[in-house]
């Protein structure tokens, strides 16, 4: 139940259950089951309940109070196919703090999108459905809200800024108004008010000359500019999180360069959680401070940008880091993950990477690997991580 390493009980929350009398102090059930359900590791002096008492309450305090902006737990979401149903979200877990930047990164088709449409509860019913899981925006479970409630939510305190700045934008209204548009849908405001908001909000983000901007249609602007018109659009309403699903990827790299540092500054500025989607591991590295690698509907690792860079553990990550092209690469030398994501219908039974997986053992095709504890901060989920030593040389599988 529970491992004593220097006359320390150290017990693994995610695997064990709490024995009561080793928390005299923790007379709230419900203080006990936050900690357990937030923690990897709970150390327990056995001699001196007491700091017992103390450890869960601070953990509690660290992880409930103002610093924890949103939990998402055991998320899972399905689409039906014909007469299927398939998890293309699969058990998924993450939280992101006031202020800091969680980046998810996997390969096309692996749910980044769907994780985020399922937070904003966006996700197109039918085909689609959460099945279980909770979403917790400030502790609120996000999944129980009314449709008016989470209405009240989008644009206002989470906004989410698509891939497509294009098809995001209604080409036959004024930019100008159309951020105003949000501000309209969520504050009592006057025109004037609301146009002294969106002109500000413009030159936040960039925009030079925005009184003359302000009339123009999304087709007189350039790319970097719309994509600009749309973090405004998301920023107008000062929201506590910020959900940028590939924001860069239409645009050249010069301009992919400003837009993720206007991301730095803005959210600096406005002290502001932001989840950062995309399939490049170097956006990740400009602006994240941790990051969860997705395959295939699973989160496979979660930890900091260093440890995940400097010591990747699982064989999906390592070869995701690997393939990452470097300037002194011969256009021969260029390494790639040979296959592809398999589709939601197909993933296998045990550990959805196995067919791609140069490690895999038996268990890995019958048994999904649950994410374990790694380290400080990190989690990995694979059978063989503490057993197999990564190379580069042996990426492929064959
Ligand atoms: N409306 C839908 N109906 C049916 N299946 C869907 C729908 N939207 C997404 N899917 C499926 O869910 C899976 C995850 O898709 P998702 O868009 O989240 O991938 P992604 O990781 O965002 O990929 P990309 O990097 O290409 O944007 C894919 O297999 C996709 O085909
Ligand atoms: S669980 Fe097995 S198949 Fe999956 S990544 Fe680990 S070694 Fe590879
Ligand atoms: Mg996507």
């Amino acid at each position: 139940m529970y491992d004593v390493k220097n006359g320390v009980k150290i017990y693994h929350p995610q695997q064990d259950k709490p024995n009561r009398s080793d928390f005299p102090g923790c007379n709230d059930k419900s203080t006990l089951d936050v900690v357990w359900e937030n923690v990897f590791f709970l150390y327990v002096s056995t001699d001196e309940h007491p700091h017992t008492t103390l450890l869960a309450s601070s953990i509690v305090t660290s992880r409930t109070s103002s610093s924890l902006l949103l939990d998402v737990r055991h998320l899972t979401t399905v689409f039906r196919y014909g007469d299927k149903e398939t998890a293309v979200v699969d058990d998924v877990s993450f939280y992101l703090e006031r202020g800091k930047t969680l980046g998810i990164v996997g390969e096309s088709g692996c749910g980044k999108t769907v994780t985020a449409l399922s937070i904003m509860r966006l996700i197109p019913s039918p085909p689609g459905r959460i099945s279980s899981g909770a979403v917790l925006f400030e502790g609120r479970d996000l999944l129980k809200l009314s449709a008016k409630e989470m209405q009240n939510i989008r644009g206002k305190e989470i906004a989410m800024v698509f891939q497509e700045p294009m098809t995001s934008l209604n080409p036959v209204f004024p930019v100008g108004d159309q951020i105003a548009e949000v501000l309209f849908t969520h504050e009592k405001i006057s025109n004037q008010e609301a146009m002294q908001r969106v002109l500000e909000m413009m030159k936040l983000v960039g925009i030079p000359t925005p009184a003359e901007r302000y009339f123009q249609y999304p087709h007189q602007l350039s790319g970097g500019m719309r994509q600009r018109i749309l973090i405004a659009m998301g920023l107008i309403c000062n929201p506590k999180l910020l959900i940028a699903d590939e924001p860069t990827t239409a645009l050249d790299v010069t301009v992919q360069a400003q837009i993720l540092e206007l991301f730095r500054k803005l959210q600096q500025h406005f002290n502001m959680g932001l989840l950062m989607i995309t399939h490049n591991l170097g956006i990740i590295a400009e602006v994240a401070d941790e990051v969860a690698v997705m395959y295939a509907a699973k989160i496979v690792e979660h930890g900091t940008i260093d440890t995940i860079f400097a010591h990747p553990l699982h064989p999906y990550t390592f070869a995701l880091l690997k393939s990452i092209p470097k300037l002194n690469t011969s256009k021969s030398s260029l390494v790639t993950i040979p296959g592809n994501v398999p589709n939601p219908l197909d993933y296998p039974v045990g550990c959805h990477f196995c067919t791609r997986c140069p490690y895999a053992v038996e268990v890995c095709f019958v048994q999904p690997p649950p994410l374990t504890n790694a380290g400080e901060g990190h989690a990995v989920a694979c059978w063989c991580w503490e057993n197999i030593e990564l190379d580069e040389n042996n990426l492929t599988g064959k």
